[in-house]
Order: structure tokens, then sequence, then C-alpha cells
């Protein structure tokens, strides 16, 4: 049976994933806790990714390594950056860029040295069957989130983006930075810390990788009310409905 590897970035998606796998065991390796179990009849392997790229790249590397999991999926949450792009919208990554790579004038700016590209591609099937799950999920946020939760967090009709995820060392928290990044990188939907160091160690290997993450912030100088309450009421609950509908459409193979 295909193993599917989940990475969540936050603690509360993590948990929220394995209530719902019924049989998860602990492995221990490079001091992360990893889970093997099933969950929707699918053999799944899930972690916590840890924040930052080295860390992430690390975790990627051993889920492929030594769980063998034949497609990877990240879930977490990100800061806004294209317009249009809300707090508690989705974004479902169509590629990566290292937005803290900078390796000029010896190699253009942004490009990866030796690959001879800045951008790593998502895979392009993952990715549609994330969309459309997160297309159902959104539709249904009042089922999902509670109408009080919806009014807290002034969300209203979220909506799935398809685009570029920029990733770098560094949490987006003022408008000049976030100005700088749509200036450097136009196509720029949201910025996180870890979606392209996970995009590119799964090239190196050949493993589909896809990734979801919900927007808890606009990378800007208005910090969010209750950035916690969020990835609890919200970002998590987010992230489990969206796996869960997704592992639902998906044949085990
Ligand atoms: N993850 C969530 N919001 C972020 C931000 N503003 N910058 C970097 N990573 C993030």
């Amino acid at each position: 049976m295909a193993v599917i590897g989940i990475m969540s970035a936050l603690h509360e998606e993590l948990a929220a994933v394995l209530a719902d796998m019924p049989d998860e065991q602990r492995v221990v390796v490079a001091g992360r806790d990893f889970w093997v179990g099933h969950w929707q009849g699918h053999a799944v392997v899930a972690v916590l990714s840890r924040i930052g790229k080295v860390a992430a790249a690390t975790t990627a590397t051993v889920m492929l390594e030594r769980f063998g999991v034949d497609a990877l999926v990240f879930t977490g949450v990100a800061g806004g950056l294209g317009s249009g792009v809300r707090v508690g919208d989705v974004v479902v990554a169509d590629g990566f860029v290292q937005h803290d790579m900078d390796a000029s004038p010896l190699f253009p700016r942004h490009e990866v040295p030796l690959y001879g590209r800045a951008l790593f591609e998502v895979d392009a099937v993952l990715s549609l069957q994330l969309a459309k799950a997160a297309q159902q999920v959104l539709q249904a946020a009042e089922q999902h989130l509670g109408p009080d939760t919806l009014a807290q967090f002034q969300l209203s009709s979220p909506k799935v983006h398809q685009g570029l995820i920029v990733s770098g060392d560094r949490f987006v928290a003022t408008s000049s930075e976030s100005q700088a990044l749509r200036e450097a990188l136009p196509a720029a939907l949201a910025v996180e810390m870890e979606g392209a160091a996970v995009a590119q160690v799964c090239w190196d290997y050949g493993v589909p990788f896809a990734a979801v993450r919900t927007i808890s912030d606009r990378a800007d100088d208005t910090a969010h009310t209750d950035f916690n309450r969020f990835i609890c009421e919200v970002a998590s609950r987010y992230s489990r409905a969206i796996l869960l509908q997704w592992l639902r459409e998906r044949a085990p193979i």
C-alpha cells in the first residue's frame, strides 16, 4: 500500500490528525516523533515539521529515507502577500521559491546553486486533489468552524488560491518587508518558513509533494488579534477537514 507522509507545521494540527488515527505507533528518529499508522484506510506517517528550512528539510529527508513515503503533504499557516489573499483563505502551492536565497553575483538571485532553478514545482495531480478538497471544506466553513468563530475572525466567503508560495528563515511581520517581497517576487501569494526546503528535498528524491497553507496574517504590521486562537479554532480545523476530505476521495493504492 502506498504510504502518505503528512508534515504539519503546528502542534495543534498534528494533534488533530493523530486523534483520527486509530493505531499510531511512535518512532523516534533524529529527535523527532514520527507517528506510523492508518487514517481513512490509508497507510500514513505523520510528523511535526519543525520550524525553518533546515529543520523541515531534515524532517522531510527522514520521511523519505526511513519511512519510504510515496507522497508528502504539508499543512500549516502562512502570511498572505498577494492582493486578495486574506486571513482565513487557503493557498495551495503550485511552486516554491526561497525568498532569502541569494548567491549573486555567482548565480541569479533566488536560484538555488547547482540546481539551475529558483522555482521548485509541486505535484500537479496531488495539488489539484487538495485544492478540490479545500474548496469543499471552505464552502462549508460555517459547518467546520461554527458561526461564532467566523464572526470573531471576520471570515466571510473564504477562498482557495493556487499559486506561488515563498519561504525563508524569517517571520515576516512588517509592511516594508512584505512590500519588498512583493517587489522581488510579484507572483508570490503567501510567505512561510519551510515549504521551499521540503519541495527541494522531494525534488531530489523524485517524490510527489503538495502543500496547503491557511492564511493566518498579512505578513505586515497589523498583527493578528489572536494568533494562537486562530491556529486552534481555524487553521487546525481546516487542515484536518481538508486532509480528511482528500483521503476519503483518494482510493488507497
Ligand atoms: N507563517 C505564518 N505567517 C507567517 C509570516 N508572516 N511570515 C513567515 N511565516 C509565516
